[in-house]
């Protein structure tokens, strides 16, 4: 067996894992990252996040070519789907990305091991590679092994009939007709994806509403808008089991009849990689649901073992992750380092865009946290207009004594670019009025946030 010896090990090279490991490196640590796949990248880019991503960016663009590019004065016809060659683009967008995460790792001398990590008591850190093991000892580890798919009895997932995201990544035709359980941040960009090339779309959610946890205003009317666009919602819907048979598939929900299908895919959340790392080994601890346990500096109960990411639970979103892995790489050597939670903006990518950050209305209700809020729909906005893109609003929460900033969400094209101007007033502990008195630039869609932050003080400008 080899072995070799560094200051920190980061198990997982995700957005958690290979992000925490360039910042030690520039810190001047001697890092190894370790992950089973040949190339970094994690969930996000291979799975996730880049390649939902570009399958949103080109089946939009079919969309519009087929229905709205008309209202432009742009007359396209016969408009054809070319599947293999957008999976291809989606690829290589991946791919790309993932050399580049490489490439990063090189030039800042990260050893990377491609294998599987586990411990085998403490001190002793293994990797299963293709030909050979590497028994890894170092001052520090830090497990970044993020998260899979959540499963849920009764739904036999098989890759073909029923799936997960992964699967509907990659689906190599057009499902007929598909049906989508859990209307979360998975179920609303695939199914919007298949909807715009032509599935009919059947998203069943077990709550009264999609998304949760994001402000019920906007997830009322982002439902009217994916309704409008043709997806269909059975909200109030328990899923007990699907399953394929003969190349259909059948979905069992509560109260109504079996519902058959193409495909199914199953987006009711995740769970966290933590099964196989020999955590007991080291004393390491996981809650029930398997995420492990960690102090608010990222520390497990092994003393230098930390965890950060999807596999200690939280919101499962990429920034969040890399947020949570420089405050710890930065803690451990320079003795500082915090992730502000309040300010983790939240996007689901589809159209238009949802982007959230701070309280929601409902949280601010249920704390009784007196607030002001102001709204300025997209309609009322130059650009929007410009864009053939008036569907709808900002929406900003203040503290009514202080006007300090406490939510900002927003519904439209852009929102999740738009965002960042929220989260960075909300760093800074801005209020609405900081806002109101920023001067935005004429004409963007950025206007519509500086509307509805004088709307939080009664005088929005063009309402
Ligand atoms: P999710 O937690 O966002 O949504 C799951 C939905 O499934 C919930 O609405 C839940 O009520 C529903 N559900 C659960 N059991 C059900 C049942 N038996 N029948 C019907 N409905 C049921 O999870 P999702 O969409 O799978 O995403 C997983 C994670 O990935 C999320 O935590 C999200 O943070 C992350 N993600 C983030 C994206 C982004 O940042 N744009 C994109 C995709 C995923």
């Amino acid at each position: 067996m080899e072995s070799a010896k560094h200051d920190l090990v980061v198990i997982g090279a995700g957005p958690g894992g290979y992000v925490a490991a360039l910042r030690a490196a520039q810190l001047g640590v001697n890092v190894a990252c370790i992950d089973e796949n040949e190339v970094p990248g994690g969930t996000c880019l291979r799975v996730g996040c880049i390649p939902s991503k570009a399958l949103l960016e080109s089946s939009q663009r079919y969309y519009e070519a087929r229905h709205t590019l008309a209202a432009h004065g742009v007359a396209v016809a016969d408009v054809q789907l070319d599947l293999p060659t957008m999976q291809k683009r989606k690829e290589s967008v991946v791919r790309t990305l993932c050399r580049g995460v490489e490439g990063l790792l090189k030039r800042q001398n990260i050893t990377y091991y491609r294998g599987r990590a586990r411990f085998d008591g403490p001190g002793r850190l293994i990797v299963d590679g293709r030909a050979e093991q590497t028994a890894l000892a170092s001052q520090y580890y830090l497990i970044a092994t993020g998260s899979t798919p959540a499963t849920m009895p009764g739904v036999g997932l098989d890759g073909q009939g029923v799936g997960s995201s992964t699967d509907a990544l990659a689906y190599t035709e057009v499902p007929r007709h598909l049906v989508v359980i859990g209307a979360g941040y998975i179920g609303l960009e695939l199914g919007s994806v298949w909807s715009r090339l032509g599935s009919r779309v059947t998203v069943i959610e077990m709550l009264d509403r999609l998304l949760p946890g994001m402000d019920g205003e906007l997830a009322g009317e982002a439902r009217r808008l994916l309704e409008r666009q043709g997806l269909t919602f059975w909200l109030s819907t328990r899923v007990n089991g699907a399953y394929s048979y003969e190349g259909r598939c059948l979905v069992e929900c509560e109260g109504r009849d079996p519902l058959e299908c193409d495909r199914v895919l199953l987006a009711v959340g995740r769970r966290p990689n933590t099964d196989g790392l020999g955590l007991e080994t080291i004393g390491v601890r996981t809650d029930q649901a398997g995420f492990i346990t960690v102090d608010k500096h990222f520390a497990t109960a092994a003393g230098n073992v930390f965890a950060i990411g999807d596999c200690i639970g939280g919101p499962m979103l990429a920034h969040k992750a890399s947020e949570e892995g420089i405050a710890c790489v930065e803690r451990l050597v320079t003795g500082y380092g915090r992730v502000d939670y309040a300010t983790i903006p939240s996007v689901v990518y589809t159209h238009p865009e949802i982007a959230s950050v701070g309280k929601t209305e409902e949280q601010l209700q249920a704390d009784d946290h007196p607030y002001r809020k102001g709204t300025f729909p997209l309609r009322a906005n130059g650009r929007a207009r410009a864009l053939g893109e008036v569907e709808g609003l900002v929406k900003i929460l203040a503290d009514q004594r202080t006007d300090r900033i406490l939510g900002v969400h927003i519904l439209g094209a852009r929102a999740g670019d738009m965002i960042a101007e929220a989260v960075a007033a909300m760093e800074c502990g801005a209020s609405a009025e900081d806002l109101a008195r920023t001067c935005h630039a004429h004409p963007t869609l950025a206007e519509a946030i500086q509307e509805a932050a004088l709307a939080v003080d009664g005088r929005p400008l063009h309402l």
